[in-house]
């Protein structure tokens, strides 16, 4: 007896300064690639329709080639959504901030999404090995950007004790992109032809479930991604405490297939999917998913 009404259920939530029409955003994806404006371009479009948040690539390519600009002005696109800039934690110990903080107001972002990825870094023929400083510099820097900071993993999760950090820090809110979707060891391995040790990983980083019950003290910091697809693990996501969820390689596999109107079908069958449980939990709002009952755990055999 869910005593709710499909037409009354409300699926907005705030966040940074905003009210996003559906708990769901763009993860960030690809920056400074060839097809990068064009693949953009989709995703931007496919932003704008549903009016949801939009993360870029990595922008450190623009330390070095102004000229791709324009890949990462989605505004021009997508201009009454949050457009989030992204970059490495590195990138951020290495660089001067001062630029960095130029970059984001060039192209016109709302907050800046600094990534972790060690994992990845580590597989990379020509990537990072040395990973010493990056936590103090990330706190330095959340400290003196004039505008908000989100902190992602890209595929293998954030260490609890670590999220405490970044939001002590200052961090706006920590999108954990756990296990369970890309595996970029495996990508990157594959990448770089050196793939013998690899499938070690497989399993690697703590899965975004496993993550979020432990998050469960941050009430409105923690976003999801990293292995959701559809709007069934949306739904737990949210009903386990998260703001927001992301997703990635779904919408890079829609661009590929269908563009943007892909990508707008795929989103809608995510808030389509998400509304029936809504409905189906008697939940009239997002926050009413997180009431005792609506999640229940099963043991697995
Ligand atoms: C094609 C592609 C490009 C990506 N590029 C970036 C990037 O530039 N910066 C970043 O922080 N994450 C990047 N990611 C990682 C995603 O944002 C996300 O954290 C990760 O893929 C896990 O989510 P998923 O399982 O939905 O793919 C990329 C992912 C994909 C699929």
């Amino acid at each position: 007896m869910p005593e709710t009404d499909w037409n009354s259920l409300n699926t907005r939530v705030d966040f940074l300064d905003w009210t996003s029409p559906a708990p769901l955003f763009i993860s960030c994806m690809t920056g400074g690639a060839i097809g990068a404006l064009s693949f953009n371009r989709e995703l931007a479009l496919a932003a704008a329709q549903l009016g949801l948040a939009i993360g870029t690539g990595s922008i450190r390519v623009l330390l070095h080639h102004p000229e791709y600009l324009d890949d990462f002005r989605l505004k021009q696109w997508a201009p009454a959504v949050p457009l989030l800039a992204n970059i490495g934690a590195v990138v951020i110990r290495d660089e001067d901030s001062t630029r960095i903080i130029e970059l984001v107001k060039q192209i016109g972002a709302d907050a800046l999404v600094i990534h972790l990825n060690p994992g990845q870094e580590l597989f990379q023929a020509d990537g990072d090995r040395d990973f010493r400083g990056v936590r103090t510099a990330l706190a330095a820097f959340i400290n003196t950007a004039p505008f908000p900071v989100i902190v992602k993993e890209t595929g293998f999760g954030i260490a609890p004790d670590e999220v405490d950090f970044l939001l002590s820090a200052g961090a706006a809110y920590v999108d954990i992109a756990g296990s369970g979707g890309a595996n970029w060891i495996r990508v990157e391995a594959y990448r770089s032809g050196n793939s013998a040790i690899a499938p070690e990983f497989d399993h690697w980083g703590y899965r975004s479930s496993e993550l979020l019950e432990q998050l469960s003290d941050y009430p409105g910091k923690i976003l999801a991604s990293g292995g959701l697809r559809n709007g069934t693990d949306c739904a737990k996501a949210l009903a386990l405490g998260a703001t927001l969820c992301g997703m990635a390689t779904p919408l890079a596999r829609a661009v590929s297939l269908g563009g943007h109107e892909a990508v707008v079908e795929h989103l809608g069958n995510t808030i389509q999917s998400l509304k029936s449980i809504m409905l189906l939990t008697g939940s009239a709002t997002i926050q009413d998913l997180r009431r005792p009952g609506v999640l229940v755990k099963k043991n697995r055999c």
